[in-house]
């Protein structure tokens, strides 16, 4: 079920993946901000000292050695559902050119399995109608109404 295209390879986001060309994946998505190195790895060692709640994976190009497909995970403590875990699936990203190789559905499946390993009773995410085809066939299901608030 979870068979990635050969030459490629699923694991945790690493320190060095801002050589991989990881940011530039996240460009797929929104503006990322022209990070150096250094605010990169602030960012990374962060998400490291809270690796049972942020969990970033990608999928590498094992030839070139480049990020093409990213995610994450982020498991939120809730007091409902007697001190419930829900996952939060954000910022899903394949490179352009490498986009309809399944690569989207194996991050999606991984962060699904991550999530019910963490102990999740439910995943959500928000997405454009236009990604609801894509979301449907990865195993989600419409609901709610998103609200945003920009400050
Ligand atoms: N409309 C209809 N079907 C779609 C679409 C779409 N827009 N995108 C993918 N699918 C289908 C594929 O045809 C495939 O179906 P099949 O199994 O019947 O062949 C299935 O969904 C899986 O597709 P993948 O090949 O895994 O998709 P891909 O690797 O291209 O990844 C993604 C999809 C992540 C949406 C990618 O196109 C992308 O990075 N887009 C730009 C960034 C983006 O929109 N990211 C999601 C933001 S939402 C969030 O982050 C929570």
């Amino acid at each position: 079920q979870s068979l990635l295209p050969p030459g490629y390879t699923l694991r945790a986001l690493r320190s060095n993946d801002y050589e991989r060309g990881f940011l530039q994946v996240l460009e797929v998505l929104t503006e990322v901000g022209g990070h150096t190195k250094e605010e990169f790895t602030e960012q990374f060692n962060y998400l490291k000292k809270h690796n049972h709640e942020y969990h970033t994976i990608t999928i590498t190009e094992d030839a070139k050695d480049q990020v093409v497909a990213v995610g994450t995970i982020l498991v939120e403590r809730k007091f409902v559902h007697k001190n419930g875990l829900v996952g939060h699936i954000e910022d899903i990203a394949v490179n352009s050119n490498q986009q309809g190789k399944k690569l989207g559905l194996r991050i999606i499946q991984a962060l699904k399995f991550i999530g019910a390993e963490r102990g999740c009773y439910k995943v959500i995410l928000d997405c454009s109608e236009k990604n609801v085809p894509f979301y449907e066939k990865c195993g989600f299901k419409q609901k709610e109404v998103e609200m945003a608030w920009y400050v």
